[in-house]
């Protein structure tokens, strides 16, 4: 880590200043982000303005008070642009456009603003690796013949075999399946193949053409001038791809992967950075980099590069003290030879949510291991979500907090039959539940047929579980021991407890199955993985318990905030 004092001073007060994007923190260029808690909405599931069964920017904005109640620093918004849905808006048909569905460019410009004036800024997400099959590049691609510059910018080729059958690599792609997708000439024969990491409907592009990089700056700029404070980066390790296109094989020297993580990836983000910091107050880049080696993560947070990264292995390791603390340290080991400040997140719009993972046997998280049956134990994933939950807002750095995690809703894992939107379950042939279940809409209200989830009562696009209303954010409101209450008083002693801003960092001595440590002059948080309650530590204080302490002792799957 770095020394205790260098980012301690930079998120002083927060910006009140109503009068819009002017306002910040200490300055024009604090670094407001650095422990920073930021919250990512999922558009299409936070609140529905309209009626139509589908959340909206007119609900967001609805519910910007409970936003800034909640004390958040900056929203993230997963893809809100125009977009035929097929990845839920991971499909980009056009980023100067706000998908008819989550309303107009003019109610994301009120928005922006609305938000900044709640001292909250906003944060938007950028796909780079592929677009839509519907944006207007593929389409002119795929109406054009083989070798025409048009599809240049994506990734045609003939096929292998007799007669080009065979598809050109053997990649696999993230969501299962082929990664190769063979189009149709005009006559009606089979043409050449094109490239796609995820789904079909979803091509990537080509990033050594100059235009696509050209666009995507133009992109930046877009949104950067419209006041967003930063962009989230989607799969931004696979940009690049061997030209040469072979096939998987076995090992690969760091770098030198077909299409992950290769080193020419960074003058990417070293363009994008000299973007970023062209503004008054320097844009962020925000990365999801999802890389097992450390070392190669940390490479796109140098100086150059971006500002953090989700910290993934944080995110997938299971409940127990010895895994998640050598995560911390790692975390920490890594982050030690860059300026960025380390992230804690325990899940977001792509995985398990943490009641219904931590109440399993197997409570860490991987994509390939997700299977419908899996038994979990809820009310002892919401005791250590909520445990989670003072052990993540406790360490230093950035925390991300998913939409619904804030009302410990459960993933949502009897969806009814026919309701199943992810890719990710059709490409697996249903083996894999998919997404679906982490990205129900939201009950604000205890009553009504979506729990205030719109006024009208229209059908939400997923189906919400009955019983759902004593969730609610409404129901949690007059619950001093509600989910809702934790984080927002976890939130609020973040900000307030100067011990908790900084970078100071010190481990205590405690049992194996215990994890404390100290921040700052007075501040420790302990949290208890073990079977039996443990004792405290000397403290004059508790300041926020995730469960009830029993007198001097933490009891089983608790964490605890005590000054010290
Ligand atoms: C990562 C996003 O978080 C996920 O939702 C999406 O399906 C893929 N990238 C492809 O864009």
């Amino acid at each position: 880590m770095r020394s205790a004092e260098s980012t301690g001073s930079t998120t002083e007060a927060r910006a009140t200043d109503a009068s819009g994007t002017e306002a910040s923190d200490t300055g024009p260029h604090s670094d407001w982000w650095r422990n920073a808690v930021i919250y990512q909405v999922y558009p299409r599931s936070f609140a529905d303005g309209n009626g139509d069964g589908t959340g909206d920017l007119a609900g967001v904005r609805r519910r910007l008070p409970y936003l800034a109640a909640l004390g958040v620093d900056a929203l993230w918004f997963t893809p809100w642009y125009r977009s035929p849905q097929a990845d839920g808006g991971y499909d980009v048909a056009d980023y100067r456009e706000i998908d008819p569905a989550f309303g107009t460019l003019a109610d994301a410009e009120h928005l922006i603003a609305e938000a900044r004036g709640l001292g909250i800024r906003t944060i938007v997400d950028i796909v780079p690796n592929h677009v839509s099959d519907a944006h207007e590049w593929f389409r002119e691609a795929l109406a054009a013949p083989p070798g025409d510059p048009a599809r240049a910018r994506f990734w045609f080729h003939d096929g292998k075999g007799p007669g080009g059958d065979l598809i050109p690599t053997d990649w696999v792609s993230s969501f299962g399946g082929d990664t190769w997708t063979r189009t149709t000439g005009p006559d009606g024969e089979p043409g050449q193949w094109y490239l796609h990491l995820f789904a079909p409907q979803q091509p990537d592009l080509n990033w050594s053409h100059p235009d696509v990089a050209a666009e995507h700056e133009a992109v930046l700029r877009f949104w950067y001038d419209r006041g967003v404070a930063g962009v989230r980066i989607d799969s931004a390790s696979m940009l690049a791809k061997d030209p040469a296109l072979p096939d998987l094989g076995q090992d690969h020297e760091p770098g030198l992967h077909p299409h992950l993580d290769r080193d020419e990836v960074h003058d990417v983000y070293r363009r994008w950075r000299k973007i970023a910091d062209s503004y008054e107050e320097p844009r962020l880049l925000v990365g999801e980099v999802w890389l097992e080696d450390n070392d190669r993560f940390v490479r796109y947070l140098r100086e150059d590069e971006m500002h953090m990264a989700f910290n993934f292995d944080f995110m997938s390791r299971p409940w127990d003290a010895a895994a998640l603390a050598d995560s911390i340290r790692a975390t920490f080991a890594a982050h030690a030879a860059v300026a960025a400040p380390p992230t804690w997140v325990l899940s977001n719009h792509d995985v398990t949510r943490p009641v219904t993972r931590y109440g399993r046997e197997d409570s860490s998280f991987a994509f390939l291991a997700k299977r419908f049956g899996t038994p979990t134990d809820l009310d002892l994933g919401a005791r250590r979500a909520r445990a989670a939950a003072l052990l993540t807002a406790a360490l230093p750095g950035v925390l991300y907090v998913y939409q619904g995690d804030e009302l410990g809703l459960p993933e949502v894992e009897d969806l009814p039959e026919g309701t199943r939107q992810d890719p990710m379950h059709f490409r697996t042939n249903g083996v894999d539940p998919g997404r679906d279940g982490c990205r129900v809409p939201l009950p604000w209200n205890a009553n009504g047929p979506t729990f205030g989830f719109n006024e009208n009562g229209a059908a939400t696009w997923l189906p919400q579980p009955a019983g759902w209303g004593d969730r609610a954010a409404a129901s949690q409101e007059s619950d001093p021991d509600s989910f809702l209450h934790l984080y927002r008083e976890a939130i609020r002693l973040r900000r307030n407890e100067p011990s908790l801003r900084g970078d100071a960092f010190a481990w205590s001595e405690t049992a194996p199955d215990v994890l404390a440590f100290r921040r700052g002059e007075d501040v420790t948080c302990v949290v208890n993985f073990g079977d039996a309650p443990a004792a405290l530590p000397a403290h004059t204080e508790v300041l926020l318990a995730s469960s009830p302490l029993q007198g001097d002792l933490l009891p089983t799957d608790t964490a605890v905030w005590l000054r010290a």
